[in-house]
This record gives C-alpha cells, sequence and structure tokens, in this order.
C-alpha cells in the first residue's frame, strides 16, 4: 500500500507543487504591475504638484481664502434688472453638481466667454474696469501672483503659463458661477497677436461648448499714438524704479533715457524685421482672429469714440452683450506726468510705418463688416 500510494502521492504532491509555483508566479506578477501602477501614479502626482508649486498654484483652502471680493457688492449687472431674462446666453450649463460629487479633482472646465482682446493702451483698463463694476465676472489672483491679474490672466501670451494647461486657465474662473455672472471677462490685450491659441484652447475637447459662446471684443487706436502712449507708459514705470524686461527699451544701455524719436526710428526697425509680433499691424492679426472665430463674434470698437462719445461705446457693448450696462468709465492716466506731445520724427517714421496697414485694415473691415452694432465704416485713425 505504501508503495503503490507512494508515487501516487508523491506525483499528487509534485503536480500540487507545480500548480502553486505557477500561481505564486502569476499572483507576484499582479503585485507587482499594481505596484508599479501605484508607483507611476504617485510620481505623476507628486511632479504635477511640484510644477504647480512653481506656477504659483496652490491647494484649493489657500485659494479659497484669497478670493477677491472686488464686484461682489456690483454682482446685478442688469441695473434694473429689466433685461434678466433676455440674456442671449446662459454661461456653461454643464451639471456642476454631478461632477463636483464624482471627482473632487476634475472640476469642470470654466472658460470665460468675453475676451477683450486689445489692444494695449486703447482704454482696455477702462472698460474692463467698467465692465467689472457691473458685474461681469473678473479672474482670481492666485497667491504669489501679482495683482493686476485680476484684469488679465495672461495665459495666452505666457508660455510657462499656456503651457499649464486649461485647468490652469479655467481654475482662475471658476469662481464665476451661472446664477450670479453671466459674463466673464479676460481682458488681456496681449492675446491680440494669439488667436491661434486662444482657438486652440476653446476647442479643446475638455472646452465642450465654449468655442460657440465666447465673444471677442477689440479697440483699436491710431498705432502711432498708441505707440506713444505705451512709450510714455513704460517711462513713467521706469521713472517710478520699475526695471522689468519689457519697459527697458526706453533707455539706451549707458542708462539715459530716449526720446520718442530715437525710440520710434528703433521701434521701426524691430516691426520692419519681426512684424508677426508688431501690435499695431491691426489687419494681420485681425484676420486671424476672423478666420479662425468669424466675423459676427468680434465686436471692434474705436478708441477715438470711446474718448470723444463714450455713450455711444456703451451702446454697442450693452448691444453685443444684450444687457444693461451702468456707469461711467473711469479714466485710467496715471502716465500723464510724461509728455504726450508728438514729436516730428517720429509722426513722420510711424505714420509712413503704419500707412500702409491702416488702409488694408479699414479695407478688410468694409470688406467684413461686423455685427450689427459695430460702428461702419470703421473710422479712420487720422479723421
Ligand atoms: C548714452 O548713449 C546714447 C546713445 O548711444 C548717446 O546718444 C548719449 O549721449 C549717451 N549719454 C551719455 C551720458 O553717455
Amino acid at each position: 500500500m505504501v508503495n503503490q500510494n507512494t508515487p501516487t502521492l508523491r506525483r499528487d504532491t509534485s503536480s500540487r507543487n507545480r500548480l502553486s509555483i505557477s500561481s505564486i508566479i502569476k499572483y507576484g506578477i499582479v503585485v507587482l504591475v499594481a505596484i508599479c501602477c501605484y508607483a507611476y501614479i504617485w510620481s505623476v502626482n507628486k511632479l504635477f504638484n511640484s510644477k504647480n508649486e512653481m506656477l504659483g498654484i496652490v491647494s484649493p483652502p489657500e485659494e479659497n481664502k484669497m478670493a477677491h471680493g472686488a464686484t461682489s457688492s456690483n454682482a446685478d449687472m442688469h441695473g434694473d434688472g429689466s433685461n434678466s431674462r433676455s440674456l442671449p446666453q446662459k454661461v456653461h450649463s454643464r451639471n456642476t453638481q454631478n461632477l463636483a460629487n464624482s471627482k473632487a479633482k476634475t472640476a469642470p472646465i470654466v472658460l470665460p466667454n468675453v475676451l477683450l482682446i486689445g489692444a494695449q493702451k486703447a482704454g482696455t483698463s477702462s472698460i474692463a474696469q467698467w465692465l467689472h463694476n457691473n458685474g461681469v465676472c473678473h479672474p482670481k489672483v492666485f497667491p504669489g501672483e501679482p495683482a493686476y491679474l485680476i484684469k488679465e490672466v495672461q495665459f495666452f501670451n505666457q508660455p510657462n503659463r499656456y503651457n499649464a494647461g486649461i485647468d490652469f486657465y479655467s481654475k482662475r474662473f471658476e469662481h464665476c458661477s451661472e446664477e450670479t455672472h453671466p459674463w466673464i471677462l479676460d481682458a488681456t490685450p496681449n492675446y491680440f497677436i494669439e488667436a491661434s491659441k486662444v482657438y486652440n484652447t476653446y476647442t479643446d475637447e475638455k472646452a465642450g461648448d465654449a468655442l460657440a459662446k465666447l465673444k471677442l471684443i477689440a479697440i483699436l487706436r491710431d498705432p502711432v499714438s498708441r505707440e506713444l502712449s505705451w512709450y510714455n507708459h513704460k517711462l513713467h514705470e521706469y521713472k517710478h524704479g520699475a526695471r522689468d524686461e519689457w519697459l527697458l527699451d526706453v533707455v539706451h544701455t549707458n542708462g539715459t533715457i530716449k526720446t520718442f524719436d530715437e525710440y520710434s526710428i528703433e521701434l521701426s526697425r524691430l516691426i520692419t524685421a519681426n512684424p508677426k509680433d508688431a501690435f499695431s499691424l491691426y489687419v494681420d492679426h485681425l484676420k486671424s482672429w476672423v478666420e479662425l472665430f468669424g466675423r459676427q463674434q468680434l465686436l471692434i470698437l474705436s478708441y477715438n469714440e470711446f474718448v470723444t462719445d463714450p455713450s455711444k461705446t456703451v451702446g454697442r457693448l450693452e448691444e453685443f452683450l444684450g444687457v444693461k450696462l451702468n456707469g461711467e468709465f473711469e479714466k485710467y492716466n496715471f502716465w500723464r506726468d510724461v509728455s504726450k506731445e508728438m514729436p516730428t520724427i517720429a509722426k513722420e517714421v510711424l505714420g509712413e510705418l503704419f500707412r500702409e496697414k491702416n488702409e488694408e485694415l479699414y479695407e478688410f473691415l468694409a470688406n467684413n463688416p461686423g455685427p450689427p452694432m459695430e460702428e461702419k465704416p470703421f473710422p479712420r485713425f487720422d479723421e
């Protein structure tokens, strides 16, 4: 019996041994894969967090503490309330609550539905402030970020911010709820030359129907006086001790201040060498915006009208956004302590530089009429 059984037993044992070894190997592989996955997710998470820290994004509790309530007292953008029903669009009709319940970390994407895309020194600060006073939601500034970001997020124009992606951008508008804020504004005049980046973000699969809801506003000023105003702005900052890179072209390398004539001659050289980055060549950039976003979603305003007859500009903005807007534009003339006179050489050099593109602009706008409330024909800068 023993002899008979032994082989059987031995067989059984060895087959059981084989079984358990192979299952140990299988389970081992499964456990290893699980460990690897966990380690991978952990390290990606860690990397993401450290990148966020570098970019000034911090954890949600601190963000909430830093919330800016600058316009909370003006939350009624309809003024008399009569227009609240005739709002043309509802903002971001996603089911925020369900998403928030199921996935705390992937909040729904909130993108601004109004972009004031420029131009710099053409009244964008006044318009943005006035819209914010009327309850239009403004971006949130995060700890470690400069205060001016409350008007302009500087997302599409700053590579380090743009590369942080749509979630980074969305975070700045998460506090803009559908109920209290039908309109959400980012007024970054530097976006004027970034049409394709804006388009890429608004057509991102996460963006939902944001592209269809997007309204664009541009305000144009005679490029020659715009350049003088920009020079004066930079000079003002420089004289008050600022040394940021973007304003250093108002001084010579030996530290003496350039006259506007000297500045203009260099500017002319720069623009000729690199027209793609020249904000004052309006028509080139507007063509990109129109090509990507269409003409009816873009309202082009005249700085001249804004200064001489602001009530007309108000009317156009009200019609474009479909809301009643109250109050007046505040003027932001903080650079008034510097010369506003146009020196003769600069006038000639810059006038010559922009003449052709200005003509092209009038022609383009005549051939591509904008939304009904826009000024037509668009006024010439020299009139
Ligand atoms: C500084 O440099 C500019 C341009 O090169 C020159 O015109 C000016 O005389 C210089 N000023 C001084 C104080 O050296």
